[in-house]
């Protein structure tokens, strides 16, 4: 658990402008408070063994589950997206502070893709609570289309595990229908802490646990196949 005295969790809006989650080239005009696009890293900077990471963390909001791997797994790297640079300034001011030479945050959007990351080279990739978007009409807004699962699929070794949580019902349904039309993983049924198996909580699964609000956990394990082309996600009927 992080000590929340040594370092203040900063006052984050929870409702940012919704342009931010939109993808960088269907914006006329980039606004300052975009985050900066990601070309390569070179990651002999980023983490202490200057290797690259093998596990993500999509959408990793206040770090809670990023801390708590990197802790647990001193010599695994992962690496935390978030949209928030608040968050982000914050995550990394405590892995600093900790000393934590494997965990890493950056301020981006995940919508604009992940080329940055080599083929086959990611073991879990969690994304989890993350979606803005919850309500089915906003559901062609939302990050996790077929092209999502394919930026994720190129990226994950064979038998890597993709971790989904959800507190919401329809987003947990439509996540499995675009799995399904995908091929390229098999998703578990709901799983309980003990199949889940990772150390520690999110901060929104705690949030969740607190105020008794009910939410689905499972894992995508990516199938050794080749599942281009995908099919269009935004094909599903969801009444
Ligand atoms: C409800 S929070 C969950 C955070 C964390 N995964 C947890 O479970 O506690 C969702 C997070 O995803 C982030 N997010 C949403 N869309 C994103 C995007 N396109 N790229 C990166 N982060 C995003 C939000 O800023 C927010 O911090």
């Amino acid at each position: 658990m992080i000590d929340s005295k040594k370092y203040p969790i900063p006052r984050v809006r929870h409702h940012v402008s919704s342009l931010l989650y939109l993808p960088a080239h269907q914006h006329k005009h980039l606004p300052a408070w975009y985050p900066p696009d990601i070309d390569r890293i070179d990651w002999s900077t980023v983490f202490a063994n200057g290797a690259p990471p093998t596990v993500l963390d999509i959408g990793c909001g206040r770090g809670g589950l990023l801390l708590a791997y990197a802790m647990a797994h001193p010599e695994v790297n992962i690496f935390g997206i978030e949209v928030r640079d608040q968050l982000v300034d914050w995550i990394n001011g405590v892995i600093r502070g900790e000393q934590l030479g494997n965990a890493h945050a950056r301020w981006y959007s995940v919508v604009n893709g992940i080329d940055f990351i080599a083929t086959e080279s990611i073991d879990r990739v969690f994304y989890l609570f993350p979606d803005p978007w919850p309500k089915n009409k906003h559901h062609k807004r939302r990050a996790f289309t077929a092209d999502f699962l394919n930026m994720l699929h190129r990226v994950m070794r064979p038998d890597a595990v993709l971790y989904l949580a959800t507190d919401r019902p329809d987003v947990d349904e439509y996540q499995g229908q675009v799995i399904a039309a995908h091929g390229g993983f098999v998703l578990s049924d709901p799983l309980d802490d003990e199949a889940w198996g990772l150390p520690g909580t999110t901060d929104q699964q705690r949030f969740c646990d607190r105020k008794n609000i009910p939410y689905v956990r499972r894992t995508a394990r990516r199938f050794n196949v080749d599942t281009t082309p995908a099919r269009d996600a935004d094909a599903f009927s969801l009444s």
